[in-house]
């Protein structure tokens, strides 16, 4: 997720691009660059690192002209590095462009263009954009931009200026936000509300598959077919810090509900209908994978949990033993690994000191390693043999949701890209799999719109001091990461237990005063648990429960039952978690807490 910005008016574009960027840096800080349009030249100033690195060159060289473009990255192809920053040029440096999202068949398509003798200069995806562009340029450069777009299979929101066109700004979006803002006599072009609030209330929101043509006379929308568009002024009525939040109250909650993006864009290109897995970036063989003896999982917190969902899955499918351990014991347990272990480091900021530590200690043992992390750049990636990173754009809240089910979702691709080498699972089963996975981001838009029953629940336990969290099987990890939610951003202690556990010492809790939640859905061991719950209920608890819709047994037996929909047992928690997030997060709200920023915790832990 990267931001992008353009202007075109009659002050210089320069200071209002950087502050556009500066509002828009919670999307992506790794680099950031500017392209200046004056007197018919384009002047690009571009910086790795943090937004101050690109204004400090900017101090220097001055660049000034009425109309540009910039964009502040976080980088999916490519390191972050100033090659690699956009904006990226054409060949005759007549034309720049900044991009946010994913182009899926840019491969094909940079060959294609350096077959025609385009030279490349980055190693991003977004450079063969400007070069096809450059192909298609006749003079009209949202002409050249339309029918060069119609070659691009993936996400897009891109902004493109041509120093033959310097009253021109072009603007198109394909699963990723736009919009243009209407100033007095100038626009502004931005890949989110914040970056422009500053300077005009009203927008123009772009929707997916157009393009706008701004000048000093307006802005024309059509499609990318080329059907005139007539799209009604927005009046943005939020505050430019809840802008920021895209007018959630807290990053936390932008985050819940960016989730059905964050797996959607950890598939994109990955997992295709017709089963392609295509996971190159893990730089492992179809003969090394056959040759496999186990898998090791290793991370913390949050991230520990996908690991233990990520044992079962690989175990399920691809038929590989897998251990999951938490990282700071695994660093001193004197591990079992050698050269037939693929060692998975699950880390969503790539900077957790003790999984780091781990890694290097499954390498000094011969451990193949690979990184699922979220972050491009990040220590991890320096350390592992391969990476696979999630796509869930930057994750502000202290608390990990997004990141959570972009590594459950890069585990079920690499789950079904182990079982495809090693042909544990049938074509029919693969296709059933396939089929359900891609569902899940409108599986998950569908849990998030229960969001207000979960409020009305947390309003009558929010006081409560204790809370029980007991799950089976593939539930397990879900209830252990419910109880991390609430105790981390909430403060209440909540201990989360295997459900079978409960006559081994802790159904001694249950009181009435102990609330316990219970996750329920659908399973080999649902029977199990639906006595579970029986169990506490003799005993005066009150029992929440997340279960699948329509699922009668325990709606009789539960005070509460958060709804998900019904999908296979190996799906299911990453729809069943969503309710216990958003239940951790009014838990919270109601007691006054930060959650973006709880007490003592940070986002990365780079020490022991
Ligand atoms: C999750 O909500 C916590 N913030 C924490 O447990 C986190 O998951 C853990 O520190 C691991 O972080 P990582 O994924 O960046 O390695």
């Amino acid at each position: 997720m990267c931001g992008i910005v353009g202007y075109i008016g009659n002050k210089n574009s320069t200071p209002i691009l950087l502050e556009g960027l500066k509002k828009l840096e919670y999307r992506g800080y790794d680099s950031a660059g500017l392209a200046i349009l004056s007197d018919g030249e384009i002047s690009i100033v571009r910086r790795k690192g943090h937004l101050e690195e690109l204004e400090r060159a900017v101090k220097e060289s001055n660049p000034e002209g009425w109309v540009g473009i910039g964009h502040t990255r976080w980088a999916t192809h490519g390191r972050p590095s100033e090659m690699n920053a956009h904006p990226h040029i054409d060949c005759t440096g007549r034309i720049a462009l900044v991009h946010n999202g994913i182009i899926e068949n840019f491969f094909g398509l940079r060959e294609e263009l350096e077959s025609r003798g385009h030279t490349f200069h980055s190693e991003t995806d977004t450079e063969v954009l400007v070069h096809l562009i450059e192909e298609n340029y006749r003079g009209d450069l949202a002409e050249a931009a339309r029918q060069s777009l119609k070659r691009v299979e993936g996400s897009f929101a891109i902004v493109v200026i041509c120093k033959d066109e310097p009253d021109v700004v072009v603007a198109a979006r394909k699963d990723s936000p736009l919009v243009v803002g209407l100033g007095k006599g100038e626009y502004f072009v931005a890949s989110d509300i914040p970056a422009i609030l500053g300077h005009t209330r009203d927008v123009l929101i772009l929707k997916d598959g157009e393009i706008a043509k701004v000048n000093q006379d307006g802005v024309k929308i059509t499609t990318l077919g080329n059907q005139p568009v007539d799209r009604e002024v927005f009046r943005v009525k939020w505050g430019a810090e809840a802008a920021e939040k895209g007018g959630y109250e807290d990053f936390m909650l932008k985050e819940i509900f960016e989730q059905p993006v964050a797996i959607r864009e950890t598939l994109r290109g990955r997992i295709g209908a017709d089963c392609r897995i295509s996971l190159d970036e893990v730089a492992l063989t179809e003969e090394e994978i056959k040759n496999l003896k186990k898998v090791f999982m290793v991370a913390c917190g949050t991230s520990y949990h996908a690991g233990l969902m990520g044992k079962r899955i690989i175990e399920k499918w691809a038929r590989l033993p897998v251990e999951t351990d938490i990282s700071s014991e695994f660093r001193y347990q004197d591990p079992l690994v050698d050269s037939d272990t693929l060692v998975i480091a699950i880390t969503q900021s790539g900077e957790t000191a003790d999984t780091l530590a781990g890694i290097r200690e499954a390498k000094r043992k011969g451990a193949r390693v690979m990184a699922i992390t979220n972050v491009v750049g990040s220590s991890v990636t320096r350390e592992a043999d391969g990476v696979f990173y999630t796509h869930a754009g930057p994750e502000i809240g202290v608390a990990a949701t997004k990141t959570l089910v972009a590594q459950m979702a890069a585990l079920y691709v690499l789950a079904l890209y182990l079982a495809r080498a090693r042909e544990t699972l049938s074509l029919e089963e693969m296709e059933k799999i396939v089929a359900e996975v891609l569902r899940l981001p409108e599986l998950t838009e569908k849990v998030l719109s229960n969001h207000a029953e979960i409020e009305g629940c947390a309003r009558k336990y929010h006081a409560r001091s204790n809370f029980l969290f007991l799950g089976r099987g593939m539930g397990l990890p879900v209830a252990l990461e419910g109880a991390l939610k609430l105790k981390e951003i909430s403060y209440i202690h909540a201990e989360g237990c295997p459900a079978g556990e409960m006559k081994h010492g802790p159904i001694a809790l249950i009181d009435g005063d102990v609330p316990v939640v219970v996750v329920a859905t659908r399973g080999q061991v649902h029977e199990k648990v639906t006595s579970n719950i029986q169990e506490v209920r003799a005993r005066g608890a009150t029992v929440i429960t997340v279960a699948n819709e329509g699922d009668e047994e325990i709606a009789k037996l539960a005070d509460h039952v958060f709804c998900v929909p019904e999908t296979s047992e190996f799906l299911s928690p990453i729809l069943a978690v969503i309710p216990l997030q958003l239940f951790a997060y009014y838990v919270a709200k109601l007691r006054g807490c930060n959650v973006d920023q709880p007490r003592n915790l940070a986002k990365s832990v780079t020490v022991e």
